[in-house]
């Protein structure tokens, strides 16, 4: 059983608790900590958690208690400064998107992490969403041929509240993250270029650019067209967003969370234009998963800190998918196009 200390109890804290109270005793929790005590007074009601070990700071409750691991899920600004106090006292850390809210931040954990030799993995739970793992499932297998390009199309409108309507370009660096990680999961390769242009909706409820529209030219060939706002005031897609993969012998898309395929058989014979052949569209049934989402993650968290097993989104690894974000966001602001910067 694996021993953690949960950093951040509210909002995103609200899943991870959840997570680790079903994970059937393979993870318990030996501390909190919490700036707010309010929070910490909720949640410990709310979970039964044992309020004495809410604390009020990392260094506070390493000192206090045993843990195997730390889970971060306090806003990016403080990703550094806790993944830091970790690392150092060589505790691997289960962190929450973004690897930090600054590029800068970010290397300096990898380094962190690097010169300590401590695991420190991002959760990208969309890579672990059943609808996204199934469409991984169906490129995978290579049975569409040859993928050229990607459309995405993301358009939601939630008022949070908080960091995220405050924060620059909220849409692409808080939630473009998953998507541009899930075009690296799904595309097995690296953008070498990108362009983009953000705005900010006159109904925005966000101080920063809500809406993006970015094309992205990826390592093997293929271009990916990201349209996207977080202001979107109806007819929105689901957090999963809406795919289209044009393939050399078909079709492949993710629409409203559920997979279709459509195969090409030929064209039409015949003179002048000749309309391409095509087999039905075809519904892909959800692929079986034994873990989903945050609790894959918490597994595969367990499985690198007691077996030695590498996860797919450690923070060497994820630094390249926020690395975009920060790439798109240059050209946002100096109007070119941007060489891959990681
Ligand atoms: N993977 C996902 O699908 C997903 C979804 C939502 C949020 N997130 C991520 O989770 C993180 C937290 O977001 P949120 O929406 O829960 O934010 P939030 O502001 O709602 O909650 C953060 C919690 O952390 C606490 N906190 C803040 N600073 C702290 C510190 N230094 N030490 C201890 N506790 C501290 C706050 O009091 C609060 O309880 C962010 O990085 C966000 O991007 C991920």
């Amino acid at each position: 059983m694996v021993k953690v200390i949960q950093v951040g109890i509210g909002g995103m804290g609200n899943a991870w608790i959840n997570t680790v109270q079903s994970s059937g005793g393979e993870v318990e929790f030996s501390g909190f900590v919490e700036v707010s005590d309010a929070i910490a007074d909720e949640q410990a009601k709310k979970y039964g958690l044992d309020r004495s070990l809410i604390f009020k700071s990392l260094p506070e409750a390493l000192k206090a208690v045993q843990a195997d691991g730390v889970i971060n899920v306090t806003p990016p600004q403080f990703h550094k400064e806790i993944s830091f106090i970790a690392l150092e006292a060589g505790v691997p850390v289960l962190s929450e998107k973004p690897l930090a809210g600054t590029l800068e931040d970010a290397q300096a954990i990898v380094q962190k992490a690097n010169e300590t030799g401590v695991l420190h993995m991002i959760t990208q739970n969309y890579r672990y969403h059943q609808p996204l793992y199934t469409l991984k499932q169906v490129l995978k297998s290579g049975h569409l041929g040859t993928i050229s390009s990607v459309t995405v199309e993301f358009f939601k409108g939630p008022h949070f509240g908080g960091f995220r309507e405050e924060m620059p370009y909220p849409l692409i660096i808080d939630m473009s993250i998953h998507h541009f990680d899930l075009m690296r999961y799904f595309l097995e390769s690296d953008p070498i270029s990108v362009y983009g242009r953000s705005w900010n909706p006159p109904w925005s409820w966000y101080s920063g650019d809500a809406s993006a529209s970015v094309s992205l030219a990826f390592a093997n060939g293929v271009t990916v067209a990201y349209n996207g706002s977080w202001c979107a005031q109806g007819q929105e897609t689901p957090w999963n967003a809406h795919w289209r993969f044009e393939c050399a012998k078909g079709v492949v898309t993710l629409r409203e969370d559920q997979v279709y395929v459509q195969r090409v058989t030929g064209y039409e014979s015949g003179t002048g234009y000749r309309q391409s052949l095509h087999d039905p569209i075809e519904q892909i049934a959800l692929a079986p998963m034994e873990r989903m989402a945050q609790a894959y993650l918490l597994h595969e968290f367990v499985e690198a800190v007691t077996q030695g097993k590498a996860p797919a989104t450690t923070c060497q690894d994820n630094i390249k998918s926020l690395g975009i974000v920060f790439d798109v966001v240059k050209s946002f602001e100096t109007g070119t196009v941007v060489q891959s910067s990681v």
